[in-house]
């Protein structure tokens, strides 16, 4: 778990004097476990409510006062008569390609302050092939892919087998898994059906890259950003027969599945190239506070970027973001007040800033 400081330093911890203003908002949606579908991994995106708990348990403890407002269809008058300095969002969002964007939107209705991006990198970034085009302009590798609607458009599809087929605007690892990795053009026919008939909506048909797996975490922003240290996802040897895909099952059994290492085993060329990387897609959509960026890497060594997650999963001891945070020496009891100091900064309201203290 050790790691060197790296080069910008985490923000002091806030403590407002003041009590002025009102509390933080955790805007969230959880997990409705009573709500049962025949497809295992409908939820994964949502959060449990120990997640939540566990945000305000750090935000209290640097010293602000909070409210939980779950992101449901009575949040717009919940937020209208509800006075909050800031909102503290992972609001997954309920419906559509542009679901993660409610939240922020809303927040931009009401002239709330919010944490992290805002809706336009988080509408591009939850639809992987508008992203992968939108990167690609900027010279950033990622696997060659083919969007797919419908069952019939695997016949033109122009790409070099195996394919791994998911959700094209999912999360969470939602429909994806070895099974998704294809050979021939029929089995591609067969997951695009598959596929579209679980989750609905069109499916990414993206090459796939066999080698070694990544990612990297961003904090702040502009030149203040932080970069964790590239973690490696380290696939046992009994994860699964012939192709390693971090999915929602092995995420959920990653203790038995998968070793974490930080700062991953690899050249420091190979290190700078994906941190680049990271942060160049990071800065493409405008995303500000935190994001962490998945990669793969090729039997030649080259990285490609797979996609940007600028809402990363926030569950202690099982999220990646925090576990990226954790090998860098940032617990978890600093993550989360630094997310927020990081948007407090970019909208110059630190210090002090409207943020109310106990
Ligand atoms: N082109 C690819 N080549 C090899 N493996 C891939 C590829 N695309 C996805 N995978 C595997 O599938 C996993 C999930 O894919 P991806 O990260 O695109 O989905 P996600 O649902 O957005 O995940 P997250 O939980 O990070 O939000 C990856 O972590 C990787 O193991
Ligand atoms: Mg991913």
């Amino acid at each position: 778990m050790e790691e060197k400081p790296d080069d910008v330093p985490l923000p002091p911890k806030l403590r407002c004097e003041s009590a002025r203003c009102g509390p933080v908002g955790i805007i969230y949606n959880i997990k409705k476990s009573a709500v049962k579908s025949e497809v295992p991994d409908m939820d994964a995106e949502y959060d449990n409510i120990e997640t939540v708990h566990a945000i305000r348990g750090a935000l209290e403890a640097a010293g602000y006062d909070t409210i939980l407002l779950e992101a449901d269809a009575t949040l717009p008058e919940t937020l209208a008569r509800t006075r909050i300095s800031i909102a503290f969002n992972i609001a997954e969002g309920l419906r559509g390609r542009g679901r993660e964007a409610e939240v922020p939107a809303l927040c931009n209705l009401y002239d709330i302050p919010f944490t992290g991006s805002d809706e336009v990198a988080l509408g591009i970034s939850l639809d992987k092939a508008m992203c992968k085009r939108l990167i690609s302009t900027y010279g950033v590798r990622t696997p060659h892919f083919a969007l797919l609607t419908t069952a019939s458009d695997a016949e033109g599809a122009t790409l070099r087998f195996p394919v791994i087929v998911k959700p094209n605007a999912e999360g969470s690892s939602k429909g994806v898994s070895e099974h998704c990795v294809v050979n021939s053009r029929e089995e591609l026919r067969e997951a695009v059906e598959n596929g579209i008939n679980a989750y609905g909506g069109a499916m990414l048909a993206e090459e796939y890259i066999s080698g070694r797996e990544f990612t990297v975490g961003m904090l702040g922003n502009g030149s203040d950003t932080r970069i964790f240290p590239p973690m490696e996802i380290i696939f046992r040897k009994n994860t699964q027969k012939d192709y390693r895909v971090y999915s929602y099952q092995v995420k959920q059994d990653y203790k038995q599945y998968i070793d974490y290492k930080s700062p991953a085993d690899i050249t420091p060329e190979t290190c700078e190239e994906m941190k680049n990387a990271a942060k160049t897609v990071f800065d493409a959509l405008g995303c500000q506070d935190f994001a962490r960026a998945d990669f793969r890497m090729n039997d030649d060594g080259e990285i490609y970027f797979i996609e940007i997650n600028p809402l990363p999963g926030l569950a202690p001891g099982y999220s990646d973001f925090p576990m990226l945070a954790q090998f860098a020496g940032v617990p978890y009891s600093e993550l989360v007040p630094a997310i927020l100091y990081a948007a407090e900064t970019r909208l110059g309201i630190a210090n002090h800033c409207g943020v109310s203290a106990k």
